[in-house]
């Protein structure tokens, strides 16, 4: 007997989750349905296509309008199914016509990846404005506990299951000075998954965190753009290249999979090796 017909050695519940992902021909994601935000470009971008590739229907949320349209109009002419809605996360109002509009137009969500964030003070934290420090804690862990909470609403009435992706940071994991008040709401973002992995596991809802390294983006643009930034990213990574939006997409593909089917509370480093030290 092969190892994943005996369901005694692989669970019941996932018995289903590994023998499709062994025996399906294409679309790992094929007939769900995604919202990512922040993914008008950048890994939110390069996460919505290769959901849509997958099978997915996906919807694009980010605050420009035009650039919500126009990326799901790509996904569209690439022959795949997406949805434009804008939304600004750090809106509570916004997050709940996001979940809305989207149960609206497709009748169900399967993923929500919660990507979009802001990092609008590069400084020491003696030099942070309460300001700045609410706008970031509002964007990036408001944000994301609100559509969270929206969604696994919906998940538990369908009793299908489900999976919450965070997009962290490898500075939620480290100290992170100049970015102080960023890295804690990274942090916040692995708690958060850890502490909701463990009250939803029962449910068959999932929750997981990306940690990307540095990833060729706008919002990273002022450090891979300067030269002596970068080398010193280089110097220290065991990968010699700065990561691409699609290298942090294949592990949101694989999070959202049924071949993840029994990964919860985890946090994905994807980052060439930049925090191995050594
Ligand atoms: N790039 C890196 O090196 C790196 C490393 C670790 C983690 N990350 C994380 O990866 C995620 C994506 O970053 P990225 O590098 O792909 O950034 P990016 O290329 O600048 O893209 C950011 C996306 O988020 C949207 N956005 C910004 N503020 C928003 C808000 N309040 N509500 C809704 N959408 C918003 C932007 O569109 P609009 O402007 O139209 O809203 C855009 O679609 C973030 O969570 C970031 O912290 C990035």
């Amino acid at each position: 007997m092969r190892y994943a017909d005996d369901p005694r050695q692989i669970g019941q519940d996932l018995n289903h989750g590994v023998h499709r992902a062994m025996t399906k021909k294409t679309g790992r994601l094929e007939g769900k349905v995604a919202i990512v935000t922040g993914s008008s470009r950048g890994i939110g971008k390069a996460i919505a296509e290769a959901f849509a590739r997958e099978g997915a229907s996906v919807v694009i949320a980010s605050r420009k309008p035009e650039g919500v349209h126009a990326a799901a109009e790509e996904i569209q002419s690439a022959g795949f199914e997406a949805a434009g809605i804008p939304c600004h996360v750090g809106k509570i109002d916004d997050c709940k016509a996001l979940v809305a509009s989207t149960l609206d137009r497709y009748g169900k969500i399967d993923i929500l990846v919660n990507n979009a964030a802001t990092n609008p003070y590069f400084g020491p934290m003696q030099g942070l404005s309460i300001e700045a420090f609410r706008k970031t804690f509002e964007v990036n862990v408001e944000g994301p506990f609100t559509l969270t909470r929206e969604v696994v609403a919906h998940l538990q009435e369908r009793r299908a299951g489900g999976s919450i992706i965070n997009t962290s940071s490898v500075l939620g994991l480290m100290a992170s000075p100049l970015q102080g008040v960023y890295g804690m709401t990274k942090a916040a973002l692995i708690s958060m998954t850890k502490t909701l992995a463990k009250e939803l596991g029962q449910t068959g809802i999932r929750v997981n965190a990306l940690a990307p390294g540095i990833v060729e983006t706008r919002f990273a643009s002022a450090l891979v753009d300067n030269d002596e930034i970068r080398e010193s990213i280089l110097e220290k990574a065991a990968i010699k290249r700065v990561g691409v939006p699609e290298d942090i997409a294949g592990g949101a593909v694989y999070l959202a999979s049924d071949e993840a089917s029994y990964l919860t509370g985890h946090v994905l480093v994807i980052d060439g090796g930049w925090t191995l030290g050594g």
